[in-house]
């Protein structure tokens, strides 16, 4: 009797394998990190043969902790960071080059030319995406222009292109002994080559970036009842266990919340934030710098959209504050130092590292610390750290109340930021809402586990999946209005103060 449902969740900085029973309780879990290869300012790769070979060690690791095997897995769910491409050979399995992870900007003049001879609107209105670096089909198009070769295996359909859902499905399922060529319609909504009324690869947008359509996936269901294919019985899970759920990590989040009815919504604070708004079953178009964006399709039913914004630097920020500045030797000081002072003494951080994404979309801004004086320390700089993350989710918020008239009454969030009590009070605070935190703070890989288990019958209902949701904690706000208008306006004079930094 197979009592639980196992879920990859391969992250930008690290892959884990977690199992959950019916529940949606965690019964056992491993995770290991891969390398972030810089090969010059503003480039991130990762190497995919490491990225399954941790996926593979992950799931041998966890299943052995856990005392199972694949008979106890009734499905199997991926979920995983979006956009990064891969493009990889399917006779000798081996990728043409390493995976173009969202974070890198290379494509800069690609995407700069998108918005000529009206292209920009047109994948506007098709992808609901605006032209940036961030999506996959610039990454694409930069490996079929400059590794040798690529082209002409591609459009041999040689070569296969694949998010990291679909590489990682590929090897699961036999890899170049028959490995299925498969993506969900969540990841591919981020390609910026999948229109997202019709759920199917546009020839227009494929022309934009001269990629030949042969060496595109299958689109399928997130939550798919005929499955995708099952595990090799020679693979990691030593057994055959049907793969039927696949969806990008945010997509896989706002499930893992609940986030089933039109205006609910949540934020998962990671490298990045990301928050989604679920729209129902139209698509919302944005007129305030969000993305439109498939939030999941189970089976056969209509796909439900969500409106997303999208912010690349957060809890990235805080580790920048470690690694780089090195006024806090773990992540966990940054609230530690933050508390020695009652506010930011006047500063803000504005951390646009690698331009700033919504609601501004501006790859020509650079990071600010502004507002200094004599009188600051470096508790005023761990305290605007934490506070950059609240103000670009408010940013962010103030985007989707514009854009959808729906009005948060209680921000549902998750992901590892979420330790930090002082930057959630900091939200709350800035927000003017509740902030509510599950129990299951992982939802990401729980929402591929519900994906997967809904699929073959193992749960029977979103109901169900539901009364599984509990809270764990809720931050009220603190601030009155006056200090919360009076702090946004300073967050606002230095987001300014960014822009045109970059030619
Ligand atoms: O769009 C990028 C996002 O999917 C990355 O998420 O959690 O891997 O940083 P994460």
């Amino acid at each position: 009797m197979a009592d639980f449902v196992g879920a990859v969740d391969q992250g930008t900085t690290s892959t884990r394998f977690m199992i959950f029973d019916h529940g949606g309780n965690e019964v056992a879990r491993h995770q290991l990190e891969h390398e972030q290869i810089l090969p010059r300012a503003g480039w991130v790769e990762h190497n995919p043969v490491e990225i399954w070979e941790r996926t593979r060690t992950v799931i041998e690791t966890a299943l052995n902790k856990a005392d199972l095997t694949a008979r106890d897995l009734a499905a199997l769910g991926i979920t995983n960071q979006r956009e990064t491409a891969v493009v990889w050979n399917r006779r000798t399995g081996r990728p043409y080059y390493n995976a173009i992870v969202w974070q890198d900007t290379r494509t800069d003049r690609i995407a700069a030319a998108l918005e000529r001879d009206g292209r920009g609107e047109v994948i506007r209105r098709k992808a609901g995406l605006p032209p940036a670096t961030y999506f996959s089909a610039g990454k694409v198009q930069w490996i079929l222009e400059n590794v040798p070769g690529v082209r002409e295996a591609a459009e041999a359909g040689e070569a296969l292109f694949g998010t990291i859902d679909t590489w990682l499905l590929w090897n699961l399922t036999g890899g170049v002994d028959g490995g299925v060529h498969v993506t969900d319609v969540t990841n591919a909504s981020r390609t910026m080559l999948m229109d997202l009324e019709t759920l199917e690869w546009d020839e227009e947008l494929l022309s934009f970036f001269g990629i030949p359509r042969a060496m595109l996936p299958q689109i399928r269901p997130s939550s798919d009842p005929a499955g995708y294919g099952v595990t090799r019985a020679d693979g990691p899970l030593g057994g055959e266990v049907p793969l039927s759920g696949a969806l990008g990590d945010q997509q896989a989040a706002t499930v893992g919340q609940v986030c089933f009815e039109p205006g609910q919504a949540k934020n998962t604070y990671g490298t990045g934030n990301f928050l989604l708004l679920n729209t129902g079953t139209e698509p919302v178009r944005s007129r305030h710098g969000l993305l439109t964006t498939v939030c999941y399709r189970f089976g056969d039913a209509k796909p439900v959209y969500a409106l997303e914004g999208s912010i690349a630097v957060t809890g990235s920020a805080v580790q920048w504050l470690r690694d780089q500045l090195r006024i806090i030797s773990t992540a966990a000081q940054s609230e530690i130092l933050a508390r020695q002072v009652d506010d930011n003494g006047g500063v803000y951080f504005v951390p646009a590292f690698s331009g700033l994404f919504a609601p501004y979309w501006r790859s020509d801004a650079r990071g600010v610390i502004v507002g200094l004086s004599r009188y600051n320390n470096a508790a005023h700089i761990a305290r605007a750290t934490l506070e950059s993350i609240c103000y670009q989710t408010r940013d962010v918020v103030e985007a989707m109340q514009q854009d959808s008239g729906v009005v948060l009454d209680v921000l549902r969030v998750d992901g590892g930021v979420t330790a930090n009590d002082l930057c959630m009070q900091i939200q709350a605070d800035v927000l003017g809402v509740p902030v509510s935190r599950p129990v299951v703070a992982e939802t990401t890989a729980l929402g591929a586990a519900y994906a997967a288990g809904m699929a073959t019958g193992f749960w029977k209902s979103t109901e169900e999946l539901v009364r599984n949701w509990n809270e764990d904690r809720r931050w009220l706000p603190q601030w009155d209005d006056e200090q919360r208008a009076a702090g946004y306006a300073g967050w606002k004079k230095a987001v300014e103060r960014t822009l045109d930094w970059v030619d």
